[in-house]
């Protein structure tokens, strides 16, 4: 029974030096034309691979990912566990890039990116960091791991998720109700949430109208939960000052899309964080001891809810 390592070669790397170290006793392969399907046991991937209904012995898909969206989780058989990528790297990333784009869209940058375009030495207004709240959608290993980085700045903190939560120094909601009320107190929103049904173009005209006038977007969840002309309009009617925004539908977003150009938007293609091979490689190791353990998995999915 095999280990199938579906990625990238680098990494695939980087992976077979960890399971021969840590698992001698499984089979690792790279790449599905190297072993047979029914061998099979477990697979890392980005995408569920070809012909799937032929590895009959499948235990667990391991995403490279921490998102799932890519999966078509009706065309895995029900008995196939699915887990998704939590890990050290992954965490570090985000906790890295959420900061540095509340800081940015904090300390006025991309108006500053402006005035320096048109060579004009002007101070702007400025807000202390204990007179802005932070919000986060997603309250999940992404979102709690961004709101610990963001604490020692002073804002003030608040978090939105499906169910309730209790986290220390941040005020939480849930649900419908609890979103509209985070959004009326949020001036920096950060979006972490999984692409589900739920979330799919959460981002719109009505969300952006519930938000302070001038507040402002960092968008690292799913390209489909942002609706782009509902963004464009907010910043346009100074609804929104600003955004940073990593994930874009479709992607690589088109070469004449207006958010390449807009003077408020600070855009990344999608490497807000990126799965680090050495610690994802120790993640997906532990979690295969856990399951031969008889223990629960760390960041399996629950299909019903869909992340
Ligand atoms: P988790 O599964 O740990 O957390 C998801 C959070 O979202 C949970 O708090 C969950 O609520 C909440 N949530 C889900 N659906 C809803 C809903 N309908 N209403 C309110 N809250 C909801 O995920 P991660 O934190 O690990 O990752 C989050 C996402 O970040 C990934 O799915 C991916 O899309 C994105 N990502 C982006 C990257 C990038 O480079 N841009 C890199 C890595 C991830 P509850 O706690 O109640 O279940
Ligand atoms: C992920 C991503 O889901 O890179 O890990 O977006």
């Amino acid at each position: 029974m095999t280990f199938l390592f579906n990625s990238d070669a680098q990494r695939g790397a980087v992976f077979r030096e960890a399971f021969a170290r840590e698992l001698p006793h499984l089979p690792f392969a790279i790449g599905p034309a190297t072993v047979s399907p029914a061998d099979i046991r477990y697979i890392i991937t980005w995408s569920v691979p070809e012909a799937l209904e032929q590895y009959r012995n499948l235990d667990i898909l391991f995403s490279v990912g921490a998102g799932i969206d890519q999966f078509r989780l009706t065309a895995i058989p029900p008995e196939v566990k699915v887990v998704r990528m939590v890990e050290d790297g992954i965490i570090r990333m985000m906790q890295e890039y959420v900061t540095l784009a509340v800081l940015a869209l904090h300390r006025n940058i991309p108006a500053y990116l402006d005035l320096q375009r048109r060579r004009e030495w002007r101070a702007l207004p400025q807000k202390q960091a204990t007179d802005r709240c932070v919000g986060v959608l997603g309250l999940g290993v992404l979102g709690r791991a961004v709101l610990e980085s963001l604490r020692p700045f002073g804002f003030r903190l608040s978090g939105w998720s499906r169910s309730d939560k209790t986290i220390e120094g941040v005020a939480t909601y849930s649900g419908d109700a609890g979103l509209g009320r985070m959004l009326g107190e949020t001036d920096i929103l950060i979006c972490l949430l999984p692409l589900t049904g739920a979330t799919r173009g959460i981002l719109n005209q009505d969300l952006f109208a519930q938000l302070p006038k001038g507040a402002a977007l960092v968008h690292a969840g799913r390209g489909a939960q942002l609706e782009s002309s509902a963004l464009l309009a907010a910043l346009d009617t100074g609804q929104l000052a600003g955004a940073v925004v990593d994930v874009t539908e479709p992607e690589p977003l088109p070469g004449d899309h207006a958010l390449w150009a807009h003077p408020k938007v600070l855009l990344t293609p999608h490497v807000a964080s990126v799965t680090q091979a050495d610690t994802a490689a120790r993640a997906v190791i532990d979690n295969i001891k856990r399951y031969e353990a008889g223990l629960d998995l760390v960041g399996l999915v629950d299909r019903t809810r869909g992340y």
